[in-house]
C-alpha cells in the first residue's frame, strides 16, 4: 500500500528561484534564506520519497482550460530548496494546481478535506510507495497597492504553531482574515492546508525554519512527518471454557462457531 510518510511547506518566492539561477546562494542576504534549508536537504535526501505531490499555485492565467501546462516557481522554487538542483528529480513529481488567485478561492476548510480525500487515493494505491506531499506559497506577503511589503511575523508564526498542532482551526481562518493579517496574497496559505489535511491528525514537528524578508515576503517553511505505527498481530480471542461464559458464548453466533471450533 502507498503510504504519505510527510509533509513540507514552503514559501515559493520567485526571487529565491532567480537567486539559484544567477548563482547568488552565497551572498550574505540570500545565504541566510538558503542556509535554513541545509537541514531540508539533507532530511529529504535521507527520506527518499518514491513521489512527491507538490501543491502550488499558478500566477497569471485566466478562466481557461489547459491540455498542457508549464510549471512555474510556484513548483520549481520548493522542489529546488528540497532536492537542490539536480539534473532531474530524484522522484516523479505530481503537480497539483490550486486557484488561489481568480475569484472565487477555495476556502481552508475546503483545502484541508482535499487534502484529506489525497490521503484515501494515496492509501488505496495497492504500489508499497513512500510519499511526500508539499504544500508550497505564502507566508504573508502583500505585492501591490497601499500595503504593498505587508508582513505579519507573528500572523506567520502561529499558523506553523497551528499547522503542527492544531490545523483544524486553521481550517477555520476566512479569506477576509487572510487578507488582513496576512495581506493579498497570503490567502496562498490555504495550499498547506492540502498538505496538512493529507497527514495524520497527530504529527512529529522535525523542522521549522522562518526568516524575514526575503525580496518582499516572508519565507516559512516546516517538516511534519507520521508517527510510524506498528502493526501489531492480533491474537485470537481466548477460547472461554466455563460454562457460564460458554453459555453466553453460544448465544452469539460468531462466538459460537469459535467454540465449537474447539471441540
Ligand atoms: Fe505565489
Amino acid at each position: 500500500m502507498a503510504r504519505i510518510i510527510a509533509g513540507v511547506t514552503s514559501s515559493h518566492v520567485p526571487a529565491i528561484g532567480a537567486a539559484i539561477d544567477l548563482k547568488k546562494t552565497e551572498e550574505p542576504y540570500w545565504k541566510r534564506v538558503f542556509s535554513g534549508f541545509e537541514k531540508s536537504k539533507e532530511w529529504m535526501a535521507n527520506a527518499k520519497p518514491d513521489v512527491v505531490i507538490a501543491v502550488y499555485n499558478d500566477h497569471a492565467f485566466d478562466l481557461t482550460i489547459v491540455n498542457k501546462m508549464e510549471v512555474d516557481h510556484g513548483l520549481t522554487v520548493p522542489l529546488n530548496l528540497m532536492f537542490g538542483s539536480p539534473a532531474q528529480w530524484p522522484c516523479p513529481v505530481i503537480p497539483l494546481a490550486v486557484n488561489v488567485v481568480m475569484y472565487p478561492p477555495p476556502t481552508g476548510h475546503r483545502c484541508y478535506m482535499l487534502g484529506r480525500a489525497i490521503r484515501k487515493a494515496v492509501q488505496s494505491y495497492p504500489e508499497d510507495l513512500r510519499v511526500v506531499v508539499m504544500g508550497t506559497g505564502g507566508m504573508s506577503h502583500q505585492i501591490s497597492g497601499p500595503r504593498a511589503g505587508l508582513i505579519n511575523s507573528k500572523f506567520d508564526k502561529a499558523y506553523l504553531d497551528g499547522l503542527s498542532r492544531d490545523p483544524k482551526k486553521l481550517a477555520r481562518i476566512s479569506h477576509m482574515e487572510f487578507m488582513r493579517e496576512a495581506g493579498a496574497e497570503g490567502i496562498e496559505m490555504v495550499m498547506w492546508l492540502i498538505m496538512r489535511g493529507a497527514l495524520d491528525d497527530k504529527v512529529k514537528e522535525v523542522y521549522r525554519f522562518y526568516t524575514v524578508p526575503a525580496s518582499n515576503t516572508a519565507v516559512g517553511h516546516i517538516i511534519l512527518e507520521n508517527i510510524e505505527r506498528k502493526t501489531k498481530a492480533r491474537r485470537p480471542a481466548p477460547v472461554r471454557e466455563s460454562p457460564s461464559k460458554g453459555r453466553r458464548a453460544a448465544a452469539h453466533p460468531a462466538n459460537q462457531v469459535m467454540v465449537r471450533s474447539k471441540r
